[in-house]
């Protein structure tokens, strides 16, 4: 019998933020994670929610939701934002984990959690016949940590076989680049403007990659969060540390060549007080915790099926896709990398230059030294 009712769309929605964490800027406490599991589970009790995860890496609480009322909806944004509120009431000051609250940067929530601190990822579907997605999220860097891996996944044929030899995917896929000082985004079609999107993207403090559509249909292939908590605050709260959501197989890049670029562990900014590079480390979420100078980055893999909204993994837990062995040398290079920028000290390229510090004390430096500067001979 054919199945002639209308699926509804689910929208996954992956909401992050950053409300305090045990030895510093570490790792989110236990506790935290059953707080926030409690308030997702009366939401999927009165029917708001038709699944959840809650996870975190590092010190940022990751919520993955499934729901039917699409994507900026003030419910889910509230229901997030309440959470985050939540566990800061209830674990974050009552424990005084470090920086509690840290990312919750305005009093009152107004309708859409962008803007006002957690990083978003959103995409609404038409669930295919099967479904595998995989969340991910990263400590310590930012938005722009995600472009150099979503080049690879979705436009370089070097690194994607099925750019190349799966007719589904041959057409390409459409770029989605937002421009976080002027807030504005512009589409770009590769391959055909792959030239224009690496022009822009390879500047990873300012374009960012926020959604990606196979050309061929516009069929949403991957959400990325975007935002800059530096720019929202106009002082420093933190990195704005990134999550995004990816569809795969069948047209669409397999699971495989997802994850494949994150093998190599690329220069990244972030790392110790939001003002350095090194590399982005894949982990497991039993490694997802910052330490060798507050790092490095991290970025945790989570595989699903969803399946009617339900996020199907194996049991209550997802595939824990970097936990693998065949990331073990990523992890290694990644540690000698670390190793080696760390013998840079204070000298760029190892920070970051004066624009894209998060701390810093130039200003009252060349302040004071203001009257014992000479004109050159
Ligand atoms: C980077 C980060 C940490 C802190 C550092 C100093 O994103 O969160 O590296 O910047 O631990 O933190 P404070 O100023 O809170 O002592
Ligand atoms: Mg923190
Ligand atoms: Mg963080």
């Amino acid at each position: 019998m054919l199945d002639l009712s209308v699926r509804a769309k689910t929208t996954i929605s992956l909401i992050k933020a950053d409300v305090g964490s045990v030895a510093g800027h570490h790792r989110v406490h236990p506790r935290q994670i059953e707080v926030a599991r409690d308030c997702l589970e009366r939401s999927k009790k009165d029917g708001t929610l038709l699944d959840y995860y809650v996870f975190n890496c590092g010190d940022d609480l990751e919520l993955l939701m499934t729901h039917r009322l699409g994507e900026n909806n003030s419910t889910i944004h509230g229901l997030a934002w309440n959470t985050f509120k939540e566990v800061t009431e209830k674990v974050s000051k009552p424990l005084r984990l470090y920086a509690a609250g840290q990312d919750l940067l305005v009093e009152a929530f107004s309708g859409n959690v962008k803007g006002m601190g957690p990083g978003v990822a959103e995409m609404e579907i038409e669930e295919r016949v099967a479904e595998p997605i995989v969340a991910f999220a990263a400590d310590k860097t930012e938005p722009g940590a995600f472009s150099l891996p979503l080049y690879r996944i979705f436009a370089d044929p070097t690194s994607c076989a099925g750019l190349v030899i799966d007719p589904a995917m041959h057409e390409g896929f459409t770029f989605r680049v937002f421009d976080v000082v002027e807030s504005k985004t512009v589409d770009l079609a590769c391959p055909t403007e792959l030239y224009d999107l690496l022009a822009l993207t390879g500047t990873t403090s300012r374009y960012v990659i926020e959604k990606i559509f196979r050309t061929r249909d516009k069929l949403i292939a991957a959400a990325a969060s975007t935002t800059r908590l530096s720019l929202i605050s106009g002082r420093y709260v933190g990195k704005d540390d990134p999550c995004m959501i990816v569809r795969c197989q069948h047209g669409l890049p397999a699971v495989g060549e997802v994850l494949q670029p994150f093998g190599f562990p690329h220069l990244v900014a972030g790392f110790m007080r939001g003002s350095h590079i090194g590399p982005l480390m894949p982990v497991g979420l039993d490694n997802a915790r910052c330490t060798f100078f507050d790092g490095p980055p991290r970025v945790v893999a989570l595989g699903f099926n969803l399946t009617d909204g339900r996020l199907i993994g194996f049991g209550d837990e997802p595939a824990d896709l970097f936990a693998d062995v065949a990331f073990d040398r990523a992890r290694d290079v990644a540690n000698d990398v670390s190793d080696y920028v760390r013998r840079h000290g204070e000298f760029m390229p190892a920070r970051l230059g004066p624009e894209e510090m998060e701390y810093t004390t130039l200003p009252s430096v060349l302040e004071r030294l203001k009257p014992r500067f000479k004109p050159a001979s």
